[in-house]
């Protein structure tokens, strides 16, 4: 079958490599892919925010499945118009996909489903925002209510600057349109799980969990960015705690989705955070993680491509997926400045040399290839991936194998998964 993957990051670059492990799977394309990525699919040009031209790729390349990465299309209703037409593809439709693209449709979802979140207010302006203040304690999380790539987030300390922030957002200075609405959010404390799940609109299957490290820096510091490496291993979300959390948070989910008419199918992604009040959902995302689908998919061992379909088909089980019990850890390697400006071109050296660390894959994700040299052209640029029978072991191959590479103003995280590594592995989420 020939798969068209839609996106250029580097999820959409462990999506075709896994993709690519299915015997059923003659050919894959990617639109648009990245310098990456070209060694494995057949990259086309195109424009993630126009649905028309994406209909126009499929007509050419008349896929028997699309797979769809970003929010930005799945937002667009890229599902709606491919199934339409009579394209299969996997992933949530525009309705559904709201989950993400609006965070006030979201914690107003939550609530009318009971499910677990933080105390919430919706404004629309100032005025809005400095009647609710005194309801909260500080530090306070303001947040743009639409899609901003995991930047429309700022903790504040105090109601001043919380209240600049929201101005900010509101006047469109940010953000653009995505902070017109602001959602004030109480500030939870507690550790950051990534759980995922596979729905067919009715059930679903869990995917095993992971943790993101969305801040810049070391120990967590600095501003937030789309993720600067997750890892992923069979004791980071105990059986008991995944069943709490199919109960009383996914399977609601999917519920009350269809019970409201926009049913989900697709990867519910459920970005928690584990509180002493119990585990309380921060944001829900319509697709794969990025940067977790790159650990997530080293640890997968049963055809990716049966799981999408059961997705779309209407089948899915708790079976669909095998898992290997290794861990995997990804370390992002980002351009100097990310995520603010940052500058691309940079010459990149030693990838053969880290593909050549056992148990390694080096996924691209913001790279281009001219001759045979390749160069950066994002602000995440590679997902160092690795995986081995413990965490340490993955800690270390990954690691090893960034030390090979090489580009003008690179930097990344020097403590992706510590914490669980500092803790011996007793740590329970
Ligand atoms: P979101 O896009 O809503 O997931 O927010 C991005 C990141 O901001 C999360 O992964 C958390 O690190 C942080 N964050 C969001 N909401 C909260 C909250 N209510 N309390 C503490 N941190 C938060
Ligand atoms: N890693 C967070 C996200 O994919 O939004």
């Amino acid at each position: 079958m020939k798969v068209l993957v839609i996106g250029g990051g580097g999820r959409e670059h462990a999506l075709v490599w896994k993709l690519r492990q299915s015997p059923r799977v003659s050919k894959v394309y990617c639109a648009p892919g990245n310098g990456g990525i070209a060694a494995q699919a057949e990259c086309v040009a195109a424009d993630l925010k126009s649905v028309a031209s994406l209909l126009a790729l499929a007509a050419q390349i008349k896929p028997d499945l699309t797979v769809v990465g970003p929010e930005l299309p799945l937002t667009l209703g890229v599902v709606d118009e491919f199934t339409r037409q009579g394209w299969k593809t996997f992933g949530p439709t525009m309705a559904a996909a709201q989950l993400e693209s609006s965070k006030s449709f979201a914690k107003e979802f939550m609530q009318r489903h009971h499910i677990p979140t933080a105390h919430y207010a919706i404004c629309d302006s100032l005025e809005q925002v400095r009647a609710a203040l005194p309801h909260f304690h500080m530090p306070i999380v303001v947040k743009a209510d639409g899609l901003a790539a995991g930047k429309g987030v700022v903790i504040c300390k105090t109601k001043d600057e919380a209240c600049e922030v929201a101005a900010e957002m509101l006047c469109g200075k940010m953000l653009g349109t995505a902070g017109a609405r602001v959602v004030l959010e109480e500030c939870l404390k507690g550790e950051e799980l990534s759980f995922l799940v596979l729905s067919d609109g009715e059930r679903v299957a869990p995917l095993v969990a992971a943790q993101d490290h969305k801040r810049v820096g070391d120990g967590d510091t600095g501003p937030n960015t789309g993720g600067m490496g997750a890892y992923s291993t069979p004791a980071i979300l105990d059986e008991q705690m995944q069943n709490w959390l199919i109960q009383h948070v996914a399977q609601p989910v999917v519920n009350g989705m269809k019970a409201e008419g926009a049913e989900y199918k697709g990867v519910l992604y459920c970005g928690l955070m584990m509180t002493a009040r119990g585990p309380m959902v921060l944001e829900f995302n319509c697709r794969f993680g990025d940067p977790e689908t790159q650990p997530i998919l080293m640890r997968l061992e049963s055809d990716l491509v049966e799981a999408l379909e059961a997705s779309i088909e209407g089948r899915v089980s708790a079976g669909d997926f095998r898992w290997s019990p290794n861990a995997s850890v990804c370390v992002v390697m980002a351009s100097g400045g990310y995520p603010g400006t940052f500058e691309a071109g940079r010459r990149i050296t030693g990838l053969a040399e880290a593909e050549k660390v056992a148990g390694v894959q080096v996924f691209h994700a913001g790279t281009t290839k001219h001759d045979d040299a390749y160069f950066t052209s994002g602000g995440r640029v590679l997902g160092v991936t690795a995986r081995a029978a413990d965490l340490k072991t993955a800690v270390d191959r990954a690691y090893q194998a960034v030390a090979e590479i090489g580009f003008e103003g690179a930097h990344y995280r020097k403590d992706i998964a510590a914490r669980a590594l500092n803790s011996a592995g007793k740590r329970s989420l």
